[in-house]
C-alpha cells in the first residue's frame, strides 16, 4: 500500500534522512521507533508533502506521491496526526470532527460522524465542548478521530504518547488497539518503542536518519535496547 524508498530530506545543509525505506501493507500497522532526532517525524512529513524529498520515492497504491502537495495526498487517502495533536482549541469538540470530514459527501457526514462516537464514546459525552478543555489523552483521540473521520486508508499517527501521564498512555493504547482492528492501515511513529510495537505487528528502529532495524516487534527487543542505550 505505501513503499517508501531511499527517501533523502534534507532541512537547508542538513541531511535529516539519508536514504530512509519501508512498507506499510493494506490493513497492516507498522512502527518507526527510535530516539528524539531519529527523523521520524520528517519521515511522516516527507511521505505527507510537507517536507520535499531530496531523492528517493513515496508510492501510495502503486502511484507516485513523492512530489505531491498536502491536500492532494489527504485527498489520495492518507490522513496524518500530527506530533503535539493539532486539535483546534478554540472549536469544539463536534466541530473538530466535522473539519476533519470536510471533504466526505455531505450526505457520509453524519454517519461516519457516528462510527467516530462508537469508537471513541467519550467523545459523545463532551461534543460541545471545547477542545482546548480536554486532557492530553482526550485530546490526542480527537485528533485520531479527526484523522479517521476523511475515511483514510492510511493513518500516520506521530508520537500519539507525547507528553501524556502513564495511566492516559493506556487509554490512548487501547483507542489505537481498536482503529487497528477497524481495517486500517496504521503507521505510528514513537519514541516510546513499548507502546508502539504493542499496537504495530511490524516495526523500523530509526537512528540518525537511518533504519538499523526493521522486523516482526516481537523480534525486536534486543535491538531496541541496544539503539537505546546507545
Ligand atoms: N524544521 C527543521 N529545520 C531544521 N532541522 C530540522 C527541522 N525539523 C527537524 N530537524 C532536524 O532533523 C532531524 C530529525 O528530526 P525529526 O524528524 O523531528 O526527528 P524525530 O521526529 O525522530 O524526533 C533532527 O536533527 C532535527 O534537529
Ligand atoms: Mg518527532
Amino acid at each position: 500500500m505505501l513503499v517508501v524508498e531511499s527517501l533523502i530530506a534534507r532541512y537547508g545543509a542538513v541531511e535529516a534522512l539519508h536514504g530512509v525505506s519501508l512498507e506499510v501493507g493494506a490493513g497492516e500497522a507498522v512502527a518507526i521507533v527510535g530516539p528524539n532526532g531519529a527523523g521520524k517525524t520528517t519521515l511522516m512529513r516527507s511521505i505527507s508533502g510537507l517536507v520535499r524529498l531530496a531523492s528517493g520515492s513515496v508510492k501510495f497504491e502503486g502511484r507516485e506521491i513523492g512530489r505531491t502537495a498536502p491536500f492532494r495526498v489527504a485527498r489520495l487517502g492518507i490522513s496524518h496526526v500530527p506530533e503535539g495533536r493539532a486539535i483546534l482549541s478554540t472549536l469544539s469538540v463536534k466541530d473538530n470532527l466535522l473539519m476533519g470530514g470536510h471533504r466526505l459527501p455531505r450526505a457520509e457526514v453524519d454517519a461516519r460522524l457516528a462510527e467516530m462516537l462508537e469508537l471513541f464514546p467519550f467523545l459523545g459525552r463532551r461534543l460541545d465542548s471545547f477542545g482546548g478543555v480536554l486532557s492530553g489523552g482526550e485530546q490526542q483521540m480527537l485528533a485520531i478521530a479527526r484523522g479517521l473521520m476523511a475515511r483514510p486508508r492510511l493513518l500516520m499517527i506521530d508520537e500519539p504518547s507525547m507528553g501524556l501521564a502513564p495511566r492516559v498512555v493506556g487509554d490512548v493504547l487501547d483507542a489505537l488497539h481498536r482503529v487497528v482492528a477497524t481495517g486500517t492501515s496504521v503507521l505510528i511513529a514513537e519514541q516510546n518503542a513499548g507502546l508502539a510495537l504493542e499496537v504495530a505487528s511490524r516495526a523500523y528502529v530509526m537512528v540518525v536518519g537511518d533504519v538499523v532495524a526493521s522486523g516482526k516487534s516481537a523480534d525486536l527487543e534486543d535491538k531496541l535496547i541496544e539503539t537505546y542505550l546507545a
